[in-house]
């Protein structure tokens, strides 16, 4: 049990009289961590270790209604502090004492205790709340989607303010414990294991536990009629997939793909390394999106994007994530590369598996296929802006980036990168400037002029990934060159790419 520091009326004031000059004043916590690209996102004064979730939803009016119970530790002398959140909030409590909130801004929710938090000591938010998270518009959007049988919270930036008050910023990660009350004969999915559910008068009640860190964007929240099935790879590892009963006929496509997933997860351990959570799997909701999300080991699949047959280049995609995104995260969101340039090159060496095109013919059809004059180019995938932070620029040149690193430092220095930083980095979250720092220890060289070229000029590099003299600089006679031959996978992986780049996003614009 921790100390608490209880005192009256008339001892406060003499303690107060008695601070050290030293001591700084309680003051508010920062609305925002400080992200460029999001001010606001995430808040300042505190550090939370776990989020206990307990909803009820009733998918015939999208009514979510419940607690969430946040634990934390507070990092300055707090008079007050702020969660992010979009919905109704009822009661806040902090340490069991009623607080005063107010909701402001964006999704500020600004909560004021009875008394100053001291720095180090921990805390315990609890917000009862409720609302329909499918009208709750920001930017003219929201990122709960809704379906016939219930819905849905995924999305990138950010997805919890529609469901859980939160410190919503991936520098921030904690365990969840997700449990959800809903009506008998509907399902609801969460990250991790499920640790059971139990049903009484015509509802069930389903539990979900994440015990590894965990960023807020990457807890999922599913609800509807789906079909759920375990199994365990060879390495003995759960693996949880679920297919919405109304997916139609994407149904045998959707499952020809996600049933894959333990094989292709132990096919990406070869390359990144352990992998580093309890469980894995993938869920396919019934809704009309086109994308997926790599929600931290339940991952979103769009049936869109089953529709043109099995795609296991977008499962590949998403489970590389694991690694590369919710293990090791981004610091700010201008470190996007780190995430998407990796997923998309995991494609690309699906692809040399599958024998549809190498690593290496893919990133030179890619500086091929745009021209210099093509504005893909001005994208800088190191940091893209926030309205290109999912353009195609980040998957398509960041991936060429990671060859042109391959290139550089050789096949067994490229390897050794690519599983160590995931190792060393597990469970963390990094910038592009210390993967640099990381490539330049392991390799011996330095790179600067290399990422400076592929992830920081906002400009078709002069010469292509592996080192030769672009073609339209061997002269006029050249200038139309023939594009080289299209790689077999390109079609496949270019689509999950289109999907979900449509340049300011599908997602929260800003
Ligand atoms: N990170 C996702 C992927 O690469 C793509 C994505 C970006 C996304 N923004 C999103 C998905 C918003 C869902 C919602 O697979
Ligand atoms: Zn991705």
């Amino acid at each position: 049990m921790r100390k608490r520091l209880i005192v009256s009326a008339a001892s406060a004031l003499a303690l107060l009289l008695a601070v050290p000059a030293s001591a700084a004043t309680p003051s508010p916590g920062a609305a925002g961590v400080g992200d460029p690209y999001y001010p606001t996102y995430g808040n300042g004064g505190y550090d939370v270790s776990h989020y206990d979730i307990r909803l009820k939803y009733q998918p015939a009016t999208d009514l979510l209604e419940g607690t969430t119970t946040i634990l934390a530790t507070a990092t300055q002398d707090l008079s007050r502090f702020n969660l992010d959140f979009v919905l109704d909030v009822q009661q806040v409590l902090v340490n069991g004492r009623a607080a005063r909130f107010a909701s402001t801004g964006e999704a500020e929710l600004e909560i004021t205790p009875d008394r100053p938090i001291a720095k180090g000591s921990p805390v315990t938010v609890v917000v009862r709340y409720s609302g329909v998270p499918g009208e709750v518009e920001r930017d003219g959007y929201s990122a709960w989607l809704r379906t016939p049988d219930g819905g849905v919270a995924a999305n990138e930036p950010v997805a919890a303010w529609w469901w859980f008050p939160s410190n919503d910023h991936p520098t921030d990660k904690a365990t969840f414990d997700v449990s959800v009350l809903v009506p008998d004969g509907t399902q609801v999915i969460s990250n991790g294991l499920s640790t059971g559910q139990s049903s009484r008068a015509g509802w069930t009640r389903y539990n979900w536990r994440q015990t590894k860190p965990q960023a807020t964007y990457l807890a999922t929240l599913a609800i509807g009629r789906f079909d759920v099935r375990t199994d365990t790879t060879p390495s003995g590892l759960p693996v949880i997939t679920a297919y919405s009963k109304d997916l139609g006929e994407n149904d045998g496509a959707a499952r020809a793909s996600v049933e894959r997933t333990g094989e292709l997860v132990d096919w990406l351990s070869g390359y990144f390394g352990e992998y580093p959570f309890t469980s894995v799997g993938g869920y396919v909701p019934n809704v009309p999106t086109g994308y997926a999300l790599e929600t931290q080991t339940q991952i979103f699949y769009s049936p869109a994007q089953f529709a043109r047959g099995a795609n296991t280049s977008v499962v590949v995609h998403e489970l590389a994530h694991q690694w590369y995104g919710d293990s090791v995260s981004v610091q700010r969101w201008s470190d996007i590369w780190l995430n998407e340039g990796f997923a998309r090159y995991s494609q690309w060496l699906w692809s040399e598996h599958e024998n549809e095109g190498t690593a290496q013919e893919i990133a030179d059809y890619v500086y091929s296929y745009y021209p210099a004059n093509d504005a893909f180019w001005t994208v800088k995938p190191g940091d893209p802006g926030a309205d290109h932070q999912f353009s195609s620029a980040v998957y398509d040149r960041g991936a060429v980036a990671v060859q042109a690193l391959r290139n550089t430092v050789g096949d067994e220095k490229f390897f050794q990168i690519l599983k160590g930083w995931p190792t060393e980095r597990r469970y963390g979250n990094a910038t592009v400037q210390q993967f640099q720092a990381y490539a330049e220890r392991i390799s011996g060289k330095k790179l600067g002029d290399l990422f400076t070229t592929w992830l920081f000029t906002p400009s078709k590099p002069a010469v292509p990934s592996a080192g030769a003299p672009a073609k339209a600089a061997a002269g006029p006679a050249s200038a139309a060159a023939a594009l080289p031959q299209e790689p077999r996978s390109w079609k496949k992986i270019q689509e999950t790419n289109s999907l979900h780049d449509n340049g300011s996003g599908h997602g929260h614009g800003r």
